[in-house]
Parts: structure tokens; sequence; C-alpha cells
């Protein structure tokens, strides 16, 4: 299978400070140094805590930021350099479904104009038609017909984001990036918004970059995942491989630290010091690590290949 987007070296640094020149003397790096890619067809999973770079990627992907070192591929072609009609491709195919549908959603659009807008800008369709598209498309997400009619703020969180992801499906995307599109929900509609996914990329076989910071979630959706600390993406695979042998010690603690679905308890928690120290040099995970080492501080995050489709930026499997 192709890669559909691929991000090579990807490094994302914010100023923070600026001095009275406007010269950048504080900088915060969202992204250091990440090589991901999502085949055609595939999801993959995207897991970390708050903080740690997933949005920032996904906006990268979305070309709603810039790298400031490294490129982003779409089929193969760094997008920076993609013309007219090919970018324009490239934008089409490349959807997203973010966090919080109450912002994402224009208050004064009726669900029928929300869904199709894309369509509108992009395609020259007469207003029957787009109401047309906008009823196959309301009832693909099964909201009610009267969604068609009505304003945003007459709907629910759960209906909210299903008529952002009709918005997203309605130009038949190649990829959809959703940026925890789960978690501003209640929890018993969570469910119902995550196996929506599912529905739509077994009828039109799409990809996902799913993010979320509930491992239960990713590991329903994804066909393999990458593991975000501070950054760097710490460890990559296959799903059921990470989940059932995490390498990486974050992993090990994430995977560790999530409730048990049925009785709800947390499992043993592994130690966790000081957690928002982070190294000046070496790994980043060094004080909350329990296997950690003086080498550790020296240590350069380059991902290591353990085996097949298996990477982990970790000293103790160089
Ligand atoms: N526009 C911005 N300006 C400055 N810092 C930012 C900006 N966007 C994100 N950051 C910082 O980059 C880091 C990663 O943020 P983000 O990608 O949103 O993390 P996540 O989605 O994993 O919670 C955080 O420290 C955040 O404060
Ligand atoms: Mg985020």
């Amino acid at each position: 299978m192709e890669k559909l987007i691929e991000t090579i070296n990807v490094t994302k640094e914010f100023p923070v400070k600026k001095d009275w020149f406007g010269r950048t003397i504080e900088k915060l790096v969202a992204l250091r140094d990440v090589s991901v890619y999502v085949k055609e067809g595939e999801t993959l999973g995207v897991i970390g805590e708050s903080g740690c770079g997933k949005s920032t990627l996904a906006k990268t992907i979305l070309d709603l930021e810039k790298p400031t070192k490294g490129e982003i591929r779409y089929l193969g072609k760094n997008i920076r350099f993609l013309k007219g009609k090919e970018y324009r491709n490239y934008r089409l195919n490349v959807q997203a479904v973010f966090q919080n549908p109450q912002g994402s959603l224009n208050p004064r659009m009726k669900g029928w104009e929300i869904v199709t807008e894309g369509l509108k800008i992009n395609y020259a369709y007469i207003k029957k038609e787009l109401k047309e598209k906008a009823r196959e498309l309301i009832e693909l997400v099964n909201l009610p017909l009267n969604a068609l009619e009505s304003y945003p703020h007459q709907l629910s969180g759960g209906q909210k984001q299903r008529l952002a992801i009709a918005r997203a499906v309605a130009l038949k995307p190649k990829l959809i990036v959703a940026d925890e599109p789960t978690s501003a929900l209640d929890v018993s509609v969570q469910a119902q918004i995550v196996n929506l996914f599912l529905d739509l990329q077994e009828k039109f076989g799409m990809s996902y970059f799913f993010i979320s910071h509930s491992l239960p979630t990713v590991e329903a959706v994804s066909d393999r995942v990458i593991v975000m600390y501070k950054g760097y993406v710490v460890e990559e695979g296959r799903t059921e491989d990470v989940i059932s042998s995490p390498l990486h010690p974050y992993t090990k603690l994430l995977v560790e630290s999530t409730p048990v679905p049925q009785i709800g308890l947390k499992k043993k928690r592994v130690i966790s010091t000081d957690d928002e120290k982070v190294p000046e040099s070496g790994c980043p995970f060094y004080f909350r690590c329990s296997y950690r080492k003086k080498e550790c501080l020296s240590f350069d995050m380059k991902p290591i290949v353990v085996e097949n489709g298996r990477k982990v930026a970790c000293l103790l499997f160089s």
C-alpha cells in the first residue's frame, strides 16, 4: 500500500518570547524530528499525554502549521511545492475533524449548509443538488433529518460531532485527521462516535490519523500506533503488539495505568516521580523512568528498529 501522508524529520518550534527587536529569545519545541506515515486504508493511532505535540503534528499534516525543519509529503510529494490543482487535490483529500464540534461549526449556518460547504466551494452544484447531497450525508452519519434545517446550537454535542464528520466525509477524502474527536463528548456517546468512524471507514476505505489520549479508543480504531512524549515519537508499531508488549518505559506506564474497562479499576501504576522535570539532554522521560541509567542523559532519541515495523526510542534497545 502506498504512503498517503508522510512526515520526514519534522521539527516544530514556537517562539514564546521575543526581544525588543522581534528576535526570538525563547522557543518551545513542540515536535522533534518526527518521521511517521499513514498508508492508504489504514488507521494510525496517535497517543500521548496533553502537550506532547499531537495536535501540532496533526496541524502540520493539514498544512495549518509549517514545520520549522523537515517536510510533509502527500503521495510522495512535498506539499510545500504543490501548486494549483495539485495543492487543491491534497487539501480536498485530507480533511479534519476536531475535538470541539462547537468551535468548528459556523453557528449561523444550518446543518445542510455546513455539511455541503466544501462541495459548494469546490464544485458547481446548484442549491437543489446540495440539499440532496446534504440529505444523503445526514443519513450516512445517522442524524435525524431535522438536523438539515437546524443550527448547531440546537443539536447535542454528539450530533454536532456527527455533523462535523459528515462535512469531512462529503468530499470523499483519502485521509481524515481526527484530533481527539470524542474527548469533548459525554462518555455515553463516545463509543457511538468511534463506531461511526469505523463504519465510515468500512464503507469508503479512507485512512485515519486518529489522535486520542484514551488508550482503549486508540486500541479500538488503529492498525498501527505511535506513542508521543515531549515532542518525540518514542514508540511505533502494530497496535496489538504495542499494547500487549509495550517496549518504551513511557508506553509501559500508559498501558499499565489505563483503567480496566469492565470494573473501572486502575491497574498498578509504575513510579512517576517528577512529571514536569525534563533533563537538559538525552531522554525526556528520564526522571519518570524506573529503568533509567546515567547513559540515558546522552541518548540521542533516534528511533531504533527492533523488528519489522516496530521502533522504539530508548537506550535499553540500542
Ligand atoms: N501556537 C502555539 N504557540 C506556542 N506554543 C504552542 C502553540 N501551539 C502549541 N504550543 C505548545 O506546543 C506543545 C504541544 O502542544 P499540542 O500539539 O497542542 O499538544 P497536544 O495536542 O499533544 O496536547 C505544548 O507545549 C503547547 O503549549
Ligand atoms: Mg491536542
